[in-house]
Order: C-alpha cells, then sequence, then structure tokens
C-alpha cells in the first residue's frame, strides 16, 4: 500500500510516521511536509534512510504539487496531518490558518478525488483533527479533583470552535465529511485531545516549561491557570491512528483521549518538581519561575473528551500514565539539549539543505 502522510516532519506527525515505516515495510511512506517553522526533517533521522520511506518537501496548498504527488507515488490511503496547529499564533495571523488548514485540505481532498475518479475501494482518506473543534466546557465548581465537570466532548456534541484556529480545524473537518456524503469518498476523521512527549515544537506549554526550567527563565501562566486540558502521550495518538486507519469505518468519526484532565497551574507544578529533581535541584527550586500573565483572548476554559466509541468499537486503550509519561517526556528533553538547541536556534533549518538540498 502507498500511503501519503502530511505533515510528517511535525510532533505528531513524525511519530505516526516513524511507527508506518518500521511497522510496515510493506507499505512505501511518502511524507508531503511543507517544512514551516514547526517542521523538521531531523524529527526522523533515524528512519530516513529505510528504503519505505520517501521525504517530498511541498506544500498542501499547492494543488499541482499534490496532484503529482498523488500520481507519482500511486497513493491509495492519506493520512492528513499538516497543519498551522498553535492557538497564539491564529490570534495573530488568522490567514495563514484559514490557507493552510482550509485551503490545504480541500486541495488535498480535491487531488485524491480527481486521482482516485470515482474508484474508492482500497481508497482511505484520514483527516487528523482536534477536541478544540467542540468549544469548550463549564468547570465544575465543587470539583477538586478531575474530573473537573460532569460534561465531555462526545463524538455527537454539536461545534462550537472559538480560536481561529480551532475555526479552521471545524471547517476543514466538514470538508473532508462533505467530500463523503457528496462524492461517496471513503473518508475518516478522529478529534484528538492535547498531546504531549518527545519532539513537541517548544511553543506548546509543556516542552516551553521544561525548557524555561532549565534555563531558569519565566513560566508563563495565562490567567490563573485554572484552565484544564485533557493530556494523551502522543504515542498513545499514533497507535490510535494505527488502529483507526486499518480498522476504522469510512465516513464514521472518532474521539481520541486518556481521559487525563488536569488544570495548567497543575502541570506547570508537577513539571517543576520532575525536572528539579532529574537535574539533581532541591525540591522546589524553580516556583519562583512561576508567573501569571494576561490571559489568552477567548481562552477555553476546559475540554475533556470521550473516547468511549474507540474502546468499545476498536478496542484502543491509553498505556501510558500520565505521570510517568510527564518523566519520560523531561528526560527526552533533557537528553536531547542539542536538538532543543537546534529548534530554539533555527539551526534545524539547515539540516535540510544539508540532507536534500536547498530550502
Ligand atoms: P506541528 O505544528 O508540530 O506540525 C505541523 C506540520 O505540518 C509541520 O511539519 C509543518 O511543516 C507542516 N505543514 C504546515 N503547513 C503546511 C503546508 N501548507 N503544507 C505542508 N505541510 C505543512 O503540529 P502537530 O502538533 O504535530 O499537529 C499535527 C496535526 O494534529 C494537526 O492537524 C493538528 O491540528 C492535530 N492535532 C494536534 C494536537 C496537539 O496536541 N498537538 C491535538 C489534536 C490534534
Ligand atoms: P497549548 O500547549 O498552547 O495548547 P492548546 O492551546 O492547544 O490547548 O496550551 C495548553 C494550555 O496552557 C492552554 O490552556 C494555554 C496554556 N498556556 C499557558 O498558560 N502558558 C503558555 O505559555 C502556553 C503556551 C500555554
Amino acid at each position: 500500500m502507498n500511503i501519503l502522510i502530511t505533515g510528517g516532519a511535525g510532533f505528531i506527525g513524525s511519530h505516526v510516521v516513524r511507527r508506518f515505516v518500521r511497522k510496515y515495510p510493506q507499505y512505501r511512506i511518502v511524507n508531503l511536509d511543507a517544512l514551516t517553522y514547526a517542521g523538521n526533517p531531523g524529527n526522523l533521522r533515524d528512519v530516513e534512510l529505510l528504503p519505505n520511506y520517501t521525504f517530498v518537501k511541498g506544500d498542501i496548498c499547492d494543488f499541482e504539487c499534490v496532484c503529482s504527488v498523488m500520481q507519482q507515488y500511486e497513493i491509495e490511503g492519506i493520512i492528513h496531518l499538516a497543519a498551522e496547529s498553535h492557538v497564539d499564533r491564529s490570534i495573530k495571523d488568522p490567514f495563514t490558518f484559514a490557507r493552510t488548514n482550509v485551503l490545504g485540505t480541500l486541495s488535498l481532498l480535491e487531488a485524491a478525488r480527481r486521482y482516485w475518479d470515482g474508484r474508492w475501494q482500497g481508497r482511505l482518506f484520514y483527516h487528523i483533527s482536534t477536541d478544540e473543534v467542540y468549544g469548550s466546557l463549564p468547570l465544575d465548581a465543587a470539583a477538586c479533583t478531575a474530573p473537573y465537570g460532569s460534561s465531555s466532548f462526545s463524538e455527537s456534541t454539536p461545534y462550537a470552535p472559538h480560536s481561529p484556529y480551532s475555526a479552521s480545524k471545524a471547517s476543514s473537518d466538514h470538508f473532508v465529511r462533505a467530500y463523503h456524503d457528496t462524492y461517496g469518498m471513503p473518508t475518516l476523521v478522529t478529534n484528538c485531545s492535547n498531546n504531549y512527549g518527545p519532539y513537541q515544537f517548544p511553543e506548546k506549554l509543556i516542552p516551553l516549561c521544561i525548557n524555561n526550567i532549565c534555563q531558569g527563565r519565566p513560566l508563563p501562566i495565562y490567567g490563573r491557570g485554572d484552565n484544564v486540558r485533557d493530556w494523551l502521550h502522543v504515542e498513545d495518538h499514533a497507535r490510535a491512528i494505527d488502529t483507526i486507519f486499518h480498522r476504522g469505518v469510512p465516513g464514521e468519526t472518532y474521539n481520541i483521549g486518556a481521559d487525563n484532565e488536569w488544570k495548567n497551574i497543575d502541570i506547570v507544578r508537577l513539571l517543576i518538581r520532575t525536572t528539579d529533581r532529574l537535574l539533581g535541584r532541591p525540591a522546589g527550586t524553580s516556583e519562583a519561575l512561576i508567573t501569571y500573565v494576561a490571559d489568552r483572548a477567548g481562552h477555553d476554559l476546559r475540554y475533556a473528551i470521550d473516547a468511549g466509541k474507540l474502546k468499545r468499537e476498536l478496542g484502543w486503550a491509553p498505556r501510558y500514565c500520565f505521570e510517568e509519561g510527564i518523566e519520560m517526556t523531561v528526560r527526552w528533553y533533557l537528553e536531547n539539549q542539542a536538538w532543543l538547541e537546534e529548534v530554539t536556534t533555527g539551526a534545524y533549518m539547515n539540516y535540510y539543505d544539508a540532507m536534500y538540498g536547498q530550502r
């Protein structure tokens, strides 16, 4: 099977590419990635020379490019992860999010429709999305421990996105379903909770805090730190994607999550405890770095995902316990300071030039 994975040089995409390239030597995996600031082909150093892996630098919004990749590699399945993914950036630059997430997804859908030309047997367009499309849940004032409210997002929760990021992802989800309903294209959509783990770009809460604790820099907490996110280890997400790609029912949507709600301030304190301990510092050393800053505009209060359908119907379950997953993640960042340095200085941009020629 020839599979196109978009956004494979990013955080989640690199875990999905690694898993598929290693586990399925009989598949040809083509990674199409534009290498934006978030794309780092160095994330795939350990698999890039394997014979069933091909990297193509290209923009999903470039329709001609996507059509030619479909034809050249005789693509049968698509796992679409390429996106602009950071909410704060979407608030500053919504156009880029609409371009990549909405128009880029449409460009891929249309290229697949034309290339497959109604021959749907053995074809699949699998779109990776977020729980943020469902909007925000209330916090139950009486709940001192997780779950922080009685409600959670199910597959039938109506869409109510608030940020330009989630609005663009919601729009792309609707386009994918429209291609299923209008043309009969076999499609899948999954909506996943917040991911953490190795190779996450240090603009997101967890890697940003690990890096800042190491450097003794402030840990910016938006608002009061009471906002709740539901966290999943990226390898549990990649395993869910593998399961759903092979056994999901076309036309369906599956939520992915680990029933793991945390208030932001509690995560930051866990990161402080873990990082200080692993660095051999006295407990509490980095507590003083906590800095409350202005809240994010339109900041969603709480996300909580009900992944019951995926567990019941396809037998998936998360494997990582959060505290262990966090400890492994902190260790990874401490042991991969060179990666962090490359990413924070922008030096990683040279990797592609050295490996594949000029960007
Ligand atoms: P990321 O920002 O780390 O990586 C995105 C990748 O897409 C990068 O490699 C980038 O170069 C590439 N890309 C961006 N624009 C492109 C374009 N126009 N053409 C081709 N490639 C392009 O993102 P991530 O955190 O790995 O998220 C991957 C997907 O998973 C996204 O669709 C995101 O919405 C979704 N998702 C993320 C999370 C999370 O917690 N990170 C949770 C649920 C769903
Ligand atoms: P983030 O990692 O950006 O993911 P998302 O916005 O997609 O949930 O943020 C996770 C939570 O942490 C979110 O509630 C915003 C908050 N946050 C901070 O308090 N400070 C920060 O510096 C960042 C990046 C996020």
